[in-house]
């Protein structure tokens, strides 16, 4: 099964630390670039009309700024462009600044049925300090609209001034009001964003602070019935994005939309990040792909292993000698001796151990280099 992705690239007001793909200035653009988007889709069902879908996945920027009425085409055009399995995972990311109940209504009747919504902390200082549109209390009367439903909560550490309280404080809130799944994402201060000078000028937490705050809420969330699952995902059990899951165990996945990403067939490609590009190319009848790479053999099986490593279940060894004939043990032997202190090693798993789990790409590089 092969997952789909829809790339909404309008927002309200660009975040400080955000380089999505997002125009806040462009939001008038909303129903021409969805037009547009229905169009990509029918332009590419004849090619993946022998594949089945299980995940709809639509992000952003964010989904929930625009009216919701294109979401609804949009999962329409979905339905009837492609073979979307009846039980299948339709996610929608919501920022709580642009949450009403109709909207929310309107989600659930075409068939969404989990829910994504950033939060980034419980703390209204940080959260203004960020360049976020809401307050902790949006945030809380949008959790409330979803009572009863399978929502995830975004948040971030590694912020300006954050401290303990404020990271024990986010978890509480998404717990208290029933998410049942919380990524907790450190920050990567992108060159270019505003945020990015505060990195230079020293003002964010070092990365052994950052390690500590990560250790502080893998604990806490541990304890309030969250499992982590990835580096950065946690949820209650059974409630792992299986959208997700696709992507780190080298899935299919076709995306649709400024800047989405594909990977079909062994082939790797991405959509313009350029608006007035991407209409030109949809108008004239052209894909807007501006980056196509064949995986080889070898690439594949790197990336299969990268990808796993990032899990906490790790590497399917018995998987990825079914796929690639050969064992998993021989093919990366000298990497699994230099790094045997920090890996969990088990018949037909071999996985980072917890404790290394957030400074895996030191172990990931060995493995790569083999
Ligand atoms: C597309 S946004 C989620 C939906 C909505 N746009 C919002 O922000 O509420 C995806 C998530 O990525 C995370 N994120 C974005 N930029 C990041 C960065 N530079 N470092 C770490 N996490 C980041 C945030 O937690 C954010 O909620
Ligand atoms: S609302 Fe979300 S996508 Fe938009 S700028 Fe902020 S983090 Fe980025």
């Amino acid at each position: 099964m092969a997952g789909i992705y829809v790339h909404i690239p309008f927002c309200k007001q660009k975040c400080r630390y955000c380089d999505f793909a997002s125009f806040p200035e462009k939001i008038g653009l909303a129903e021409s670039y969805m037009t547009c988007v229905y169009r990509e889709m029918a332009m590419r069902s004849e090619e993946l009309k022998d594949y089945k879908f299980d995940t709809l996945y639509i992000g952003g920027g964010t989904p929930s700024v625009i009216d919701e009425s294109y979401i609804a085409m949009l999962v329409a055009a979905a339905k009837k462009y492609y073979n979307l399995d009846k039980n299948a995972e339709i996610t929608i990311e919501m920022n709580p600044g642009t949450v009403s109940a109709s909207k929310i209504d309107m989600y659930k009747k075409v068939g969404i049925n989990r829910f994504s919504v950033g939060l980034q902390s419980a703390n209204d200082k940080i959260l203004a300090d960020l360049g976020r549109i809401h307050t902790l209390n949006q945030f809380i009367t949008c959790a409330k609209l979803l009572k009863g439903e399978n929502f995830s909560v975004d948040i971030m550490i590694g912020l300006k001034g954050q401290t303990l309280e404020d990271i024990s404080q986010s978890i509480d809130v998404a717990a208290l009001y029933g998410a049942s799944h919380i990524s907790m994402y450190a920050l990567t201060p992108e060159d270019g964003t505003p945020i990015y000078t505060d990195y230079l000028n020293g003002e964010l937490p070092d990365s052994d602070e950052v390690a500590e705050q990560y250790a502080f809420g893998v604990k806490k969330l541990k304890k309030l019935g969250y499992e982590r699952y990835e580096v950065s995902n946690f949820c209650k059990k059974g409630k792992e994005s299986r959208h997700n899951l696709n992507y780190w165990r080298r899935g299919e996945y076709i995306g649709f939309g400024v800047s989405a990403s594909s990977h079909i067939k062994n082939v790797r490609f991405t959509n313009t990040f350029d608006l007035d590009e991407y209409y030109k190319c949809i108008i004239s009848n052209h894909l807007p792909v501006i980056d196509r790479t064949e995986i080889s053999p070898d690439e594949q099986k790197d990336e299969f292993v990268m990808l796993a490593l990032r899990t906490v279940k790790g590497v399917d060894t018995a998987g990825f000698e079914r796929l690639f004939n050969v064992p998993f043990a021989t093919e990366y032997a000298a990497a699994i001796e230099k790094n045997k202190n920090y890996l969990d090693i088990s018949e037909g798993r071999v996985a980072i151990k917890d404790e290394y789990l957030f400074v895996q790409n030191t172990i990931i590089i060995d493995f790569l280099e083999t």
